[in-house]
């Protein structure tokens, strides 16, 4: 009898799709979905935090019981071993071992604190944010946060709002470079990179445009503004990738963006295709109940899923409600699944799954690497904005032997970091005044008074600083605002500093020593009182770690600025909304539609800042004065450095169409470019126009038309016409 031969089927654990690493990721998500229960699937949805919640404004930041299974937790610490004991404890006490989204508010650095973001497109330098944003993911991502919530990129043109200190200013085109920027940096090119980090864009949309200024307020925009000015910066960054969205607090005229289909889902997800996922910001479910278009928490819950939330930051609505709107049959569970896949893509593309575990190393290798001090450094010299330079007051001279330091921002360390900045440290900080000693303290003897606080009444350091100024042969005088004057929730009625500020320029005044006037603040300014007191004013913004040496090496010469102004600023409160590029007014007559009591024109136009050195502008040329829609038109000038020193120019060009279906903006930025010019040397910029992007105009619907008809391009005050030809 033959052998009977027995065949061991032997049956091997074939390792489930979705853990397996070579699997293509859209059949990983498949997989998983398909072993998930509805529960395991809407904890997923949910995020809760972990750690001392730092932001003062997110109430209810209770440290609950983390569940097994959650989605993601907003880290508040920075020691990746614990987190790596929290992501352990969730892939081998879960079912299917699904790993935590650690995430954090990451805006303008982690340990190593950059410029404030206002600041930071004053640099005109998007190579050099996407440095800084790199710089950042890496600190981030080894102390094991995996997901920042950033960049913001809400256009502000109401400096009341504090929130402005955390965009890039008043310009959709600016917004939308810089945020690109910033999604690079953090993203690099892969998001499985070992330091890359997920992006969120917010806060989606319109939430620059509070009302009065005053946070957490409704917006009004309308269909037109909304995809002419709002829109643009983030379907900018979604096509650049930017893995996450969160949906803001604003009401967007009646319908808050939290529970807006037309934005979440016919928008992001319909018309850009976005194949990530949507946060809601910090309670903003259960805010839908205040804002009174819900009247349970269920019902916040129902429609902002339905709009297209993917993810309930901290606010447990979905988990508690989800199942039971399912069930209801409310809530289908493709819908579920949907969001579900939205979340589990963003995990498998970090390498979540694959990785989970941050590598540990020293405080040391992880934080204030030589390279980020260096960003800082660089970012905040060429972020600081020369505005007033009469007799050239600057840079000091050497025979400047007695220099006067006085104001409440000269010693001041903690302030100079700026809002949104929780993992930066006080110590890490160089004050102006160390930085002032370090570059002149081998010349000049350097007189220290206070002088006055940020506000209050009290004078009585104003003779100290009368004294000091006296002794002196010229004043730097220091003020601004203090870091918790703007970011989240600090709206100011004015954006004048307090009186006690202004009290004390003019006291130093009457000294008749020339006064240069440094400021450190979140947000424009009103300078009408102190512009004229100052012989020269620079505007520092809050420049995080490395303010000192940069502003001491502009006061000094050794830095040319060549910072320009990212956002207007107006001459009085009173002037706000101003901004460069609003709609043509009726009556162009100069006497029509101008203030009775102050100028109309605002104190600085954005795109504003002075050098050291001088610039000389050609002839603007163009390719031609006639082309046909698909063609380009090349615009190009030569811009000759007429001074002694090398300096960094940005050209900003523009365009306008003063005939148009709708009546579009006076002016519109639509590239910019900085470059280096020695001392004598020209160099050519160019502008390459493609009419369909850079000519065109959206309608209320987001389609966008070019007519044919009359155009100009503008560069620095030359204006050429041209003509597109059916
Ligand atoms: C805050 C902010 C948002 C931040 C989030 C998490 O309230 O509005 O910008 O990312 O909550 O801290």
């Amino acid at each position: 009898m033959g052998l009977i031969s027995t065949v061991f089927i032997v049956s091997a654990q074939k390792t489930p799709i979705y853990k397996d690493k070579k699997a293509p990721i859209e059949s990983r998500i498949k997989d998983l979905i398909s072993r998930m229960t509805l529960d395991e699937k809407i904890l997923q949805l949910n995020q809760f935090t972990v750690g001392y919640n730092t932001n003062v404004n997110n109430e209810g930041g209770v440290i609950k019981e983390i569940p097994i299974g959650i989605g993601s937790l907003i880290y508040f610490g920075t020691d990746p071993v614990y987190r790596n004991e929290i992501q352990r404890n969730a892939i081998e006490k879960s079912r299917l071992g699904i790993p935590i989204l650690f995430g954090f508010d990451v805006i303008h650095g982690f340990r190593a604190v950059y410029p404030i973001a206002l600041a930071q497109a004053c640099s005109w330098n998007p190579d050099l944010v996407k440095s800084a944003s790199e710089m950042a993911a890496r600190e981030t991502k080894l102390s094991g946060i995996d997901w920042t919530f950033s960049p913001m990129i809400d256009v502000v043109r109401d400096p009341r709002w504090g929130r402005v200190a955390e965009s890039y200013g008043e310009d959709s085109y600016t917004n939308a470079i810089f945020g690109v920027a910033a999604v690079n940096g953090y993203q690099g090119k892969s998001l499985s990179d070992r330091f890359s980090i997920a992006a969120c864009l917010k806060h989606f949309v319109g939430y620059g445009e509070s009302e009065g200024g005053r946070d957490y307020h409704a917006t009004d925009v309308s269909a037109q503004s909304l995809w002419e000015t709002y829109l643009p910066p983030f379907e900018a960054c979604v096509n650049a990738g930017a893995a996450t969205v969160m949906s803001g607090f604003n009401d967007i005229s009646g319908v808050p963006a939290t529970a807006n289909h037309y934005t979440l889902t016919e928008v992001l997800k319909r018309r850009w295709k976005h194949d990530g996922f949507v946060v809601s910001d910090w309670s903003a479910i259960r805010q839908l109940m205040f804002q009174g278009v819900a009247g349970s928490r269920k019902d916040t819950g129902f429609k902002a899923f339905m709009a297209g939330v993917e993810m309930d930051m901290a606010d447990s609505i979905y988990l508690e409600n989800l199942k039971i709107l399912v069930n209801e049959k409310k809530v289908p569970v493709k819908n579920i699944d949907d969001a579900v896949s939205r979340v589990l893509r963003v995990k498998f593309r970090l390498g979540l799954f694959d990785n989970p575990y941050t590598p540990i190393v020293s405080e040391n290798e992880r934080y204030l690497s030589t390279e980020s001090r260096q960003v800082t450094e660089q970012l905040a010299e060429e972020s600081m904005v020369l505005l007033k330079n009469s007799n050239n007051t600057l840079p000091i001279s050497s025979s400047v032997k007695q220099i006067a330091l006085i104001g409440p921002m000269a010693a001041d360390k903690k302030n100079l970091l700026g809002s949104w900045s929780y993992n930066g440290r006080e110590d890490d900080v160089e004050s102006i005044i160390e930085g002032i000693e370090k570059e002149f303290g081998k010349t000049a003897t350097i007189s220290y008074a206070k002088g006055c606080d940020f506000d209050g009444n009290d004078e009585s350091g104003f003779s100290d600083a009368i004294e000091a100024a006296k002794k002196s042969d010229i004043i730097l005088l220091c003020l601004g605002e203090k870091k918790d004057w703007s970011g989240e929730n600090a709206s100011r009625s004015s954006i004048a500093l307090p009186t006690i500020q202004e009290k004390m320029a003019v006291e130093l005044k009457k000294t008749g020593k020339p006064i240069v006037l440094v400021l450190s603040n979140g947000r424009p300014l009103e300078l009408v009182r102190l512009e004229p007191i100052a012989d020269a004013i620079l505007e520092i913004w809050q420049p995080g770690i490395a303010g000192g040496s940069p502003l001491a090496g502009i006061l000094s010469g050794r830095i040319n600025p060549s910072g320009k102004l990212s956002m207007t600023f107006p001459l009085t409160t009173g002037q706000i909304p101003t901004y460069y590029n609003s709609r043509p007014k009726a009556r162009p007559y100069p006497t029509n539609g101008i203030y009775q009591d102050i100028p109309t024109n605002p104190l600085y136009w954005m795109g504003y800042g002075l050098s050291y050195t001088s610039y000389k502008y050609s002839a603007m040329t163009i390719s031609s004065s006639k082309i046909k829609r698909n063609e380009k038109l090349i615009a190009e000038v030569e811009v000759e450095n007429t001074g002694k020193i090398a300096g960094l120019e940005t050209v900003n060009w523009y365009i306008s169409d003063p005939v148009c279906t709708i009546s579009r903006p006076i002016k519109e930025l639509k590239y910019f470019e900085k470059k280096e010019i020695v001392a004598g040397g020209k160099v050519k910029y160019r502008f390459e126009i493609e009419p369909m992007r850079d000519l065109s105009y959206t309608n209320s619907e987001g389609k966008r038309f070019l007519e044919a008809g009359e155009y100009f391009v503008m560069v620095n005050d030359q204006k050429v016409k041209f003509e597109i030809i059916e």
